[in-house]
């Protein structure tokens, strides 16, 4: 890994062995992308790819006449003078401009990477990590601009972000500040967006791009389960296994834009950022705003590839603290099998039938606090209810360990119920627009975490309970979306800051939580996915992907979250059956045959299930104790596609390639069909390798394919809906 610059062309190279990112600074000043991609050998001078022609119809730049940012690819692109296309930001002068016009001022290239103040970031020491940061100044507007850009050493990555600070006397107003801006040349690419709804998140969907503009975006104060802020630009013909594709993580909870917008001249730009809808952030003269980052990986070797890349950057230089790169417990958490309605003793009797079944973890769901019988009462309230916790948090967890388990529970920190003693004394606590109704969700409204003091109020309570037991494991959840963001403690100027201040807060929260309590696991969890993203993971290294925990559902969840996030990010649990969500009832087996391949645990009580069952669950613990760490942090390979095909299957390959676990799954069963071969990825070819009592080489397995109807004559049927087997394959 290495960045260059070369004075005499003023052009910056940053490659490392995968990847080069080239920017130029123009005569005028501009920075400008002069190519992206496979990397490239270096040279001094790139400048012939810069496009000095008049065309018509299009205007040039007054300082050359001869140069237009319309023609060329802009790393930060603007607005008011000769670039049409959209804009990655905008700032607007107390005489009410919104043109600007920034050029080159000064650079720094450093080894490692700058921490965003307030937000979560990929991380990276000296050796793992360069830095280019390019100042542009406005010096008319009174305002600098950093463009900053780390390349990894061991990843095709370059992560952006940028800072706005206003050196000028006059107050200004950003109106737009996105992370990143890409300009490709050519816009022969595919768009592949990740969205859904609730209990249906991350399914990924396709569109051909062209000239004009696609785009997806969150206005729901969460990223959301309806459009996942990870977007891939892939090339027509890119699958799994071959061809190029770009693609944007965004590392932000809140409100997002991804957007490609293809010129009518050829260019495709690609941008992300914090939603530009409502925002409007005013600096005081010395005053700076950071954007939040974006992830951009490319690949030439196809789809797998490019999510090994974010498994292994998310996994290593993302997710911190003692979970980082640790096999998760096997928890089971009680919300499927109880809800609200437990006592003490029901919660030991759950738990100590898990422990014989050799569960790990025990959480306690939703319902333990202030007046919590139903979903009408008692968020913001977070102190024990002691009908049902009669000796506390305290005495739960100590009964819990007692049994040999560990323990966690529940919050939802950022919510109020009106009927909670915390309304009740701080009703302007929450977003609400004054002379308004506030609308509800779930019954509950949004504390205004705008607020330092309503975010210190929420932590003192926290940090009471959970200070007072032995606690390894909190389920942060986040059941609704924001509506009415107005703060009653902002000026009016200010309400356009509220939305992004609105997250600030929470990963504040987050912030001074995990430092409180730097052993315990968080999980988090927004009516199931509706919050799954790189800026959660930070905080959380790992997040319940869905309330829809029906095995054949999840079989497109998690496929569809295994393109952007790792696979140990994703809570995945066994629950009971017929599914509460969809009525299917699929076997236990099959059910675990999903889960494992996620942070795995029972959302069930195993005292309802036939003792036959209880036998099969005991095993499966076992086998999961085994492989977790080669599930969890091994190389997840996409086999087939369960949006495709009625049949999905995957695979999870050890580094050293000595061991994989393959996970097949009958969606469907179609009749009078050939069974077929399912082609195995990511072996040795040289190695041979035991599955299943036979010995096969590995080119064999990758090449010709195993053979589906063995495995259906092993007894594996294969030829029923929701049939499934996953088998191990070790090298010998
Ligand atoms: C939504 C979550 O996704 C569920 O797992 C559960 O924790 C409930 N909230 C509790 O209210």
């Amino acid at each position: 890994m290495n960045i260059v610059y070369n004075k005499t062309s003023n052009h910056f190279h940053l490659y490392n062995d995968r990847i080069s990112y080239i920017i130029g600074i123009t005569v005028g000043g501009d920075i400008i992308n002069l190519y992206y991609g496979k990397r490239i050998h270096d040279r001094d001078d790139f400048s012939h790819v810069i496009f000095r022609m008049g065309l018509p119809n299009v205007a040039v730049d007054a300082d050359t006449e001869s140069y237009s940012k319309e023609l060329n690819r802009q790393e930060y692109s603007s607005f008011g003078t000769t670039d049409f296309g959209v804009q990655a930001f905008e700032i607007e002068m107390e005489n009410g401009s919104r043109i600007s016009s920034f050029s080159y001022k000064s650079h720094k290239i450093y080894a490692g990477k700058p921490v965003i103040t307030g937000l979560p970031a990929t991380y990276a020491d000296e050796s793992e990590a360069m830095t280019l940061d390019i100042t542009l100044k406005d010096e008319l507007a009174g305002v600098g601009l950093v463009l900053s850009y780390t390349i990894f050493d061991k990843y095709p990555v370059v992560a952006r972000h940028t800072v706005f600070k206003n050196i000028g006397e006059a107050k200004v107003k950003i109106t737009r500040a996105l992370s990143c801006c890409l300009d490709l040349p050519d816009q022969n690419y595919e768009w592949m967006q990740f969205s859904g709804a609730w209990a249906r998140e991350r399914i990924p969907e396709i569109k051909k791009l062209s000239t004009g503009v696609t785009y997806i975006e969150s206005r729901r104060g969460v990223s959301s389960a309806n459009q996942n802020p990870f977007v891939i630009l892939k090339r027509p013909n890119t699958d799994e296994f071959m061809g190029e594709a770009i693609a944007f993580s965004f590392v932000y909870s809140g409100n997002f834009i991804a957007l490609a917008d293809g010129s009518t001249h050829g260019r495709l730009r690609m941008l992300m950022g914090i939603n530009p809808d409502r925002f409007a952030w005013p600096l005081e003269s010395g005053e700076s705003f950071e954007t939040p980052e974006v992830v951009i990986a490319m690949t030439d070797s196809g789809l797998n590839d490019l999510s090994h890349t974010y498994h292994r950057l998310y996994n290593n230089n993302l997710v911190r603290g003692k979970w980082k790169n640790k096999p998760r417990p096997i928890l089971i958490n009680n919300w499927e099998a109880t809800f609200m309605d437990f006592t003490e003793d029901s919660i030991l009797k759950i738990a100590s039938k898990a422990k014989d079944a050799g569960v790990e973890l025990f959480v306690l769901d939703d319902g333990w606090f202030g007046d919590r019988d139903d979903d009408f009462a008692g968020l913001g309230d977070w102190v024990e209810n002691p009908k049902k916790l009669p000796q506390g948090m305290a005495g739960l967890s100590k009964k819990i360990n007692d049994l040999g388990l560990k323990f966690g529970f529940w919050i939802e920190p950022e919510m109020v119920n009106p009927d909670s003693n915390l309304f009740r004394r701080h009703p302007d606590w929450i977003l609400a627009a004054p002379g308004r109704k506030s609308s509800l969700g779930r019954h509950q409204l949004v504390l205004d975490y705008s607020r330092k003091e309503v975010v210190d109020h929420i932590f003192d309570m926290l940090y009471a309970v959970i200070s007072s037991s032995k606690i390894d494991y909190i389920k942060w959840d986040m059941n609704r979306p924001l509506t009415e963001v107005y703060s009653v403690a902002a000026s009016s100027e200010e309400q356009g800051m509220i939305a992004h201040k609105y997250v600030l807060g929470v990963y504040s929260l987050y912030s001074r939580l995990t430092e409180a309590f730097p052993d315990i696991l968080f999980e988090s969890c927004s009516s199931g996915g509706n919050r799954f993203d790189a800026g959660m993971l930070y905080y959380a290294p790992q997040a319940w992907c869905s309330d829809n925990t029906d095995a054949i559902d999840r079989i497109r969840i998690q496929y569809g979250s295994s393109y952007g996030y790792p696979l140990v990010s994703m809570g995945a649990h066994v629950s009971a059956v017929p599914n509460q969500q969809t009525g299917r009832s699929t076997s236990i087996d099959t059910r675990a045959n999903v889960a494992y391949f996620g942070t795995f645990g029972y959302e069930l009580d195993l005292n309802e299930i036939s003792d036959e069952e209880f036998e099969l669950v005991k095993k499966q613990i076992e086998f999961m104790k085994e492989n977790r760490e080669l599930i969890q942090f091994g190389d997840f390979y996409r086999l087939r596609s369960p949006f495709e095909k009625d049949q999905c299957a995957w695979m999870v390959v050890s580094e050293d390639k000595s061991k994989a676990i393959v996970g097949f799954y009958c969606m469907r069963s179609n009749v009078n069909v050939l069974p077929g071969f399912l082609k195995l990825a990511g072996l040795d070819e040289n190695k041979k390798y035991k599955m299943e009592g036979k010995i096969y080489f590995g080119d064999e397995l990758m090449n010709m394919g195993l053979s589906v109807l063995e495995f259906q004559k092993k007894g594996f049927a294969l030829a029923r809906d929701f049939d499934s087997f996953v088998t191990v394959i070790e090298a010998v």
